[in-house]
């Protein structure tokens, strides 16, 4: 078992775990992802190139696909069990879909992508907040750079609380929607399993503020948090 770092991804529990019962119970989900699609549609033209970082089984590159039938997406990951899950998602549809499996934490990973950019759009869910911030703002560089320029960079992503008692609130209202999915389970015993889940010592969260101000230090433009309750934000910004 990978200790209490991302490699916790590459184990096949904590990604089943995850894709069994977590994501469908992310608070505003739906909504999160319609906001990507309303940002992605407002760059005034169909997105004909995506890369989708730290993309798990793909369900960020589903809703753009989706959107975009045409498009030609690149689905990077390290995890062996969430590559195989993204396959499945795909294999019976007739979408361009490249899966990279490589590990974005050494700046390297981009020579892994270069060849099919500059990319209209970069999405990333729930992924990115796995680094140190000095590498997180090193990843946000290296986005911009592979983006074409009017192409935008959107993360849909855990990020920090401003307090401790914000992050309660926070965890009772996820810990609620948990509850939603699994009606026959008591609440208590739901939250024991959040709090101890072990995907959980390898969050390191970054106020969403703190990292606007490194997209803008960056060059982006059009920079903001676009939706955001307690923890979950979605933000990002334009490659001018
Ligand atoms: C919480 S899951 C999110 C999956 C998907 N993007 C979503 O929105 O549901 C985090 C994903 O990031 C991937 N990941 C974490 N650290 C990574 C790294 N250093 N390089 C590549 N992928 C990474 C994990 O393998 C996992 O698939």
């Amino acid at each position: 078992m990978p200790g209490h770092t991302d490699e916790v991804w590459k184990t096949s529990s904590v990604v089943a775990v995850y894709l069994q019962g977590v994501r469908a119970a992310i608070p505003l989900a739906q909504e999160q992802i319609d906001i990507m699609l309303r940002l992605l549609a407002a760059l005034g033209q169909p997105i004909r190139s995506f890369l989708d970082l730290g993309s798990g089984d793909g369900v960020l590159a589903a809703a753009i696909l989706d959107r975009y039938p045409g498009a030609e997406g690149v689905l990077v990951d390290f995890s062996g069990p969430m590559i195989e899950a993204a396959r499945n998602r795909f294999a019976h549809q007739n979408a361009s879909v490249r899966f990279v499996n490589a590990d974005y934490g050494p700046a390297s990973w981009t020579g892994s992508v270069e060849k099919w950019g500059p990319y209209d759009a970069i999405v990333s869910g729930y992924s990115i907040h796995h680094q140190p911030d000095t590498r997180k703002r090193g990843i946000y560089a290296e986005l911009f750079r592979l983006l074409r320029p009017g192409g935008i960079f959107i993360n849909v992503e855990h990020v920090a609380s401003a307090s401790g008692w914000v992050a309660s609130v926070h965890d009772d209202l996820f810990i609620d929607h948990l509850c939603h999915g699994r009606p026959g389970t008591s609440r208590a015993e739901i939250a024991e399993t959040y709090y101890h889940r072990p995907d959980k010592e390898a969050n390191i969260l970054a106020p969403v503020e703190l990292q606007c101000q490194w997209l803008r230090e960056i060059g982006f433009a059009d920079v903001d948090c676009y939706l955001k309750v307690f923890e979950l934000a979605v933000f990002g910004g334009r490659r001018p």
